[in-house]
């Protein structure tokens, strides 16, 4: 039996939905392989040859998120056939879904079908705001029969826009913090990719580990983490030319 697997790191939810939409046209049940966890053992299910797998990653600095790249090296495709799909916030993705799909075909997946699309930026959240939006929706609802016919087929992978070496990225600096309300839940903690926050003093933040992805913020029921608005908003201004046009969701077949 086969089965359909959507794999993904999501540590704000945007990546997440656009992929569920682009997987709108297989029915019944999906399994999911969440990238964002630091428990390996939830991470890494025996791929078949018959089975379908969806990737998708938000794209970092025109690449995909070190992180992400590292527990993708881990999973064993076995032959799966697999989409490569990248989410990013209205700039640009460069890099990623070239380098997504030489990830996945290293790992032992055969790459048959790609897509790009459009989610709220998860730092400088004016940018991209509201998207996935209807017209994504439509859109990415529409690519999926397209990725279905092809991952059912025997074409080999497209040419995706990109190139090798990838692009460099020295990461960002963008650390959120806890303010005064944070109640000690440890959600935060828990639920961060990349471990960085401690257990035993969760408003903190351990620079060294963070990899800026915001999910302590999306996360935090009480509210308390955030990033510097002045600095978001130097930021957002410095780079507003790049977000100026709104990007359409791509499709490689
Ligand atoms: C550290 C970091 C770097 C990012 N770099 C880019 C980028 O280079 N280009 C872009 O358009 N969006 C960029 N984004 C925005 C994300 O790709 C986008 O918001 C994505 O939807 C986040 O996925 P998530 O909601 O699943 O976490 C970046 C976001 C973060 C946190």
């Amino acid at each position: 039996m086969s089965n359909v697997y959507l794999v993904y790191f999501s540590p704000t939810g945007g990546t997440e939905k656009a992929l569920r939409l682009l997987a709108d046209a297989w029915e019944g049940e999906k399994k999911t392989v969440d990238l964002s966890l630091r428990d390996a053992a939830a991470r890494t299910p025996a791929f078949a040859k018959e089975d379908v797998c969806l990737v998708a990653v938000p794209s970092y600095g025109g690449r995909v998120p070190a992180l992400a790249a590292g527990r993708i090296k881990e999973l064993a495709g076995n032959g799966a056939r697999a989409a490569a799909v990248v989410v990013y916030g209205n700039r640009a993705y460069e890099d990623t879904l070239v380098e997504l799909c030489d990830l996945l075909t290293e790992a032992g997946f055969a790459v048959r079908a790609g897509a790009a699309a459009v989610a709220e930026h998860s730092i400088m959240r004016q940018y991209a705001k509201g998207r996935p939006d209807e017209a994504d929706e439509k859109t990415l609802r529409g690519f999926s029969a397209k990725i279905k016919a092809a991952l059912e087929s025997e074409d080999p992978a497209p040419a995706f826009p990109g190139d090798r070496p990838y692009k460099q990225w020295g990461g960002s600096k963008s650390y959120p913090e806890a303010d005064d309300t944070c109640v000690g839940c440890e959600t935060c903690a828990r639920l961060c990719p990349a471990g960085a926050i401690p257990f035993d003093a969760p408003s903190e933040t351990d620079t060294a580990k963070c990899i800026s992805c915001m999910r302590c913020i999306a996360v935090c029921p009480a509210g308390a983490r955030s990033l510097d608005a002045a600095s978001v908003a130097a930021m957002a201004e410095r780079m507003k030319a790049v977000f100026a046009t709104r990007k359409e969701p791509e499709l490689f077949v």
